[in-house]
């Protein structure tokens, strides 16, 4: 049963193959209006999410597919102690797909290994969120026409921010791709990711604490939230939540061609005023979240042999 838990369990072609999917899904949304019918998403979310858990049940709509779910850790079974594997059981008895979204690193994992249906890892913990990623990449190709031949800064909380590991995993596959990471020496990138990652790929890379520095550089500016709830005092949480606050002033020697993303929610990493600038792509990134979930829930549905 092929699910998604982690963005390297997606080939590269696996990957273009979803981004041509996800703009065929956009030029011909009517061609795709009944392709899940009679189908249903699961999506069981243990953690607070807007997003995600919105787009795939936009996602599940838009293809004519029927959604149920569990929001919130206190509302269901997982609340009187039921194992992540159980609940994994017993949810597959009544939908064709999960994507779950858990606290615990490792849970979609396990969660898979006990489903007979495919799971969608929609973050787990610190660990990643591959799903995230794929409309990063969407949203990168759209802005750039390319996947290939650039410098990302990718700025804030790199220590617990999934969704960075989960992007440097997937850019790091793509041809000449330099990455400048930008955080507070505290919260730097694991090194699951680079000795694991970049340095065992030979990917050049930087670490700093400046982003002011390193912005003329930047083709790309993946700007990430300091991630409270995974920090284990509310004091380093304090004194480190507005180490980058990007701006307009920030900006005056960025490229013309910037691509400024997040992940989103923004907490103040990014003044508003630069939600009018044309390089800022983040509003666009969370609608192609929704193409590329529709794109991934079909994929996984036909190789489940239920399509
Ligand atoms: C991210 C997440 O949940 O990891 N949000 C999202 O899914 N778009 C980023 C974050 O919470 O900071």
């Amino acid at each position: 049963m092929k699910s998604l838990i982690d963005i390297l369990d997606l080939t590269t072609q696996e990957l273009d193959e979803l981004i041509a999917t996800a703009q065929d899904i956009i030029a011909n949304p009517a061609k795709y209006a009944t392709s899940c019918h009679g189908k249903k998403l699961a999506t069981l979310f243990f953690e607070p999410s807007t997003r995600t858990r919105m787009s795939f049940e936009a996602a599940m709509y838009e293809l004519g597919g029927n959604v149920i779910s569990v929001t919130g850790a206190g509302t269901s079974s997982a609340a009187k102690g039921e194992s992540v594997a159980d609940t994994a059981k017993t949810v597959s008895c009544y939908t064709d797909i999960i994507a779950i979204r858990h606290p615990k690193e490792g849970a979609a994992y396990v969660t898979a290994k006990n489903a007979t249906v495919p799971v969608i890892n929609a973050g787990d913990g610190g660990h990643c969120h591959p799903t995230q990623t794929l409309a990063d990449l969407l949203t990168i190709y759209r802005e750039k026409g390319r996947l290939n031949n650039m410098t990302i800064g990718v700025c804030g909380d790199l220590k617990f921010g999934r969704t960075v590991h989960s992007l440097i995993n997937a850019m790091s596959r793509y041809d000449n791709i330099k990455f400048i990471l930008i955080s507070p020496e505290e919260l730097q990138v694991p090194t699951y990711v680079t000795k694991d990652v970049l340095e065992q790929k030979g990917i050049p890379y930087v670490q700093t604490t400046d982003l002011e520095a390193v912005m003329p550089e930047l083709d790309i500016l993946y700007m990430t939230r300091v991630q409270r709830e995974r920090f284990f005092n509310e004091e380093d949480y304090l004194r480190l939540k507005d180490s980058y606050i990007l701006n307009m002033d920030k900006l005056k020697n960025a490229k013309p061609d910037l691509s400024i993303l997040h992940p989103l929610p923004r907490v103040n990493e990014i003044s508003v005023a630069v939600d009018d600038d044309p390089r800022a792509c983040y509003f666009k990134q969370v609608l192609n979240g929704k193409y590329m979930r529709m794109a991934l829930i079909l994929k996984l549905l036909k190789e489940a042999g239920q399509l």
